[in-house]
């Protein structure tokens, strides 16, 4: 994933559950795939940026029924929230997918009479436990006493069902991971997969029973297609499956949580092999926000609401937290106090300021703003680590340039010496190109005549 000559590239997030509005955990994936899809852009990468719903399971069934309202429209609704709230975060999609999009529904059925036709599709009888929090099956032995491993309750279920023979795909897969070492990022997530590849693996369940709500299975209405079989295929719907245009064949990013890993870690490529379709190229594998030392959700009712945030404090603040604490190496506790201490101290003692203390000195001169000056070894470093997905190597050279220059302002005595001051202001327009995918809305802001503050410092709001 780190060929320089990477022109085209596919930047995903997961497809969101519309049963409830989005929360800060939610929040983060998206905001962490929007700020490495524009640090592509700087880069000059074509790409497609894509996030969307998941819409055709159970619990959206369950959640549709509380409501009173036909699933389908709950389901407009919910997926109109999230545009919304996706507005208010500045996620700049290329694509929202929704699982009832027409042509989603095509592709799916495609790849299912595609494996059936290849012989990876069997009918089957299932017996095992059903969750509908994690729109999973589970095995009696896998149960932590009586419920899910996650904690959700579980049901009893015996039906007639699909299957997709896993077999000597199996073999493939673990060559693959031999041969692609940094498959996940962190790297050490592939070993997860390794293992539980390892395993004694049961073939997967892919079908429901048609209660009137998901993808039928082809040839065959009284079921329709599992829930995740239906959901991955998303990631190849925005491709154009099945003429896959060069997002896919360029290179692919999907960003997940770690509660969905072994899915994307492990099914999805092994149904990709099934298809012989290149399998993705890179799983960025972040952590879990906790509130008070429990996963944030619904159920626990310790959601933090990030619309709610964005209200009071303004969209940077949450879109930084995201960025600098990433929970790309452990679960985070989010705690609104470092939020407001760490935007305050960061972007804007360090970054806002140094803007603002030069653009101030060049207005009260009358000197035009010089253009973009480069700084190789910054921007090289930056532009490497940008191509490696590593956000936090990105945020501390970022901060090691904004330090850099304030210093050279105490140094060159930049306030008395104008023209050093706009050769400064030309490198800091440079660093600026590199703060825009994190903070969007500076650009417009660097369009002003007069000398602005891009931010200011915020307070605890209760
Ligand atoms: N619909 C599936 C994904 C299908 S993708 C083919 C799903 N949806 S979800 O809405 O439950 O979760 C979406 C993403 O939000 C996941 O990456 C998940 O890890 C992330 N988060 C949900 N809660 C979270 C936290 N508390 N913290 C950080 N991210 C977590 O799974």
């Amino acid at each position: 994933m780190n060929k320089s000559n990477q022109s085209s590239i596919l930047i995903t997030t997961p497809i969101f559950y519309p049963n409830d509005k989005p929360h800060v955990g939610s929040a983060h994936t998206l905001i962490l795939a929007d700020i490495l899809a524009r640090f592509y852009k700087v880069l000059g990468t074509n790409v497609f940026f894509t996030t969307g719903v998941d819409e055709n399971c159970e619990k959206i069934v369950k959640a549709s029924l509380s409501t009173g309202l036909p699933t389908k429209v709950f389901v407009d609704n919910m997926a109109e929230n999230f545009k919304k709230a996706m507005k208010v975060l500045e996620i700049n999609y290329d694509r929202f997918i929704r699982t009832t999009d027409e042509d989603h529904k095509k592709s799916v059925q495609a790849v299912w009479r595609n494996l059936k036709e290849k012989g990876f599709i069997y009918k089957g009888q299932y017996e095992g436990y059903y969750s509908v929090a994690d729109e999973t099956f589970f095995s009696k032995s896998s149960l932590v006493n009586g419920k899910a491993p996650t904690g959700a309750e579980v049901r009893l279920e015996k039906e007639d069902a699909y299957f997709f023979k896993i077999g000597t795909l199996k073999e493939k897969l673990l060559n693959f991971f031999e041969k692609n070492p940094n498959f996940t990022s962190p790297k050490n997530r592939i070993n997860e997969l390794q293992s539980f590849l390892k395993q004694d693996l049961n073939d997967l369940c892919i079908s429901r029973k048609n209660n009137g709500w998901g993808i039928e299975v082809p040839d065959d209405n009284k079921f329709v297609i599992y829930v995740w079989f239906d959901a991955l295929i998303n990631y190849i719907t925005v491709c154009d499956y099945p003429n896959l245009n060069n997002f896919w064949q360029g290179g692919v990013i999907h960003l997940i949580g770690k509660d969905i890993l072994t899915f994307h870690g492990v099914y999805w490529p092994l149904l990709l092999i099934a298809n012989d379709i290149k399998v993705c190229d890179k799983l960025m594998v972040h952590n879990w926000w906790i509130s008070n030392e429990e996963k944030m959700s619904k159920s626990k009712g310790n959601i933090i609401d990030p619309l709610d945030l964005v209200e009071k404090y303004g969209v940077n603040p949450l879109r930084f937290y995201c960025f600098k604490e990433n929970l790309m190496k452990h679960d985070g506790n989010f705690d609104i106090l470092k939020l407001i201490e760490s935007f305050n101290t960061f972007a804007v003692g360090k970054f806002s300021n140094l803007v603002f203390r030069l653009w101030v000195i060049l207005d009260r001169n009358n000197i035009k703003k010089h253009k973009e000056i480069s700084n190789p070894y910054f921007e090289s470093k930056i532009n490497n680590e940008i191509k490696k997905q590593n956000l936090s190597e990105v945020f501390d050279l970022l901060f090691e340039w904004c330090d850099i220059l304030n210093q050279k302002i105490d140094l060159e005595t930049a306030w008395k010496n104008p023209s050093a001051c706009n050769l400064l202001f030309g490198e800091t327009l440079s660093l600026i190109k590199y703060f825009t995918p994190i903070f969007p809305d500076i650009e417009a802001k660097m369009h002003s005549e007069k000398a602005v503050m891009l931010f200011t410092k915020i307070e605890y709001t209760p």
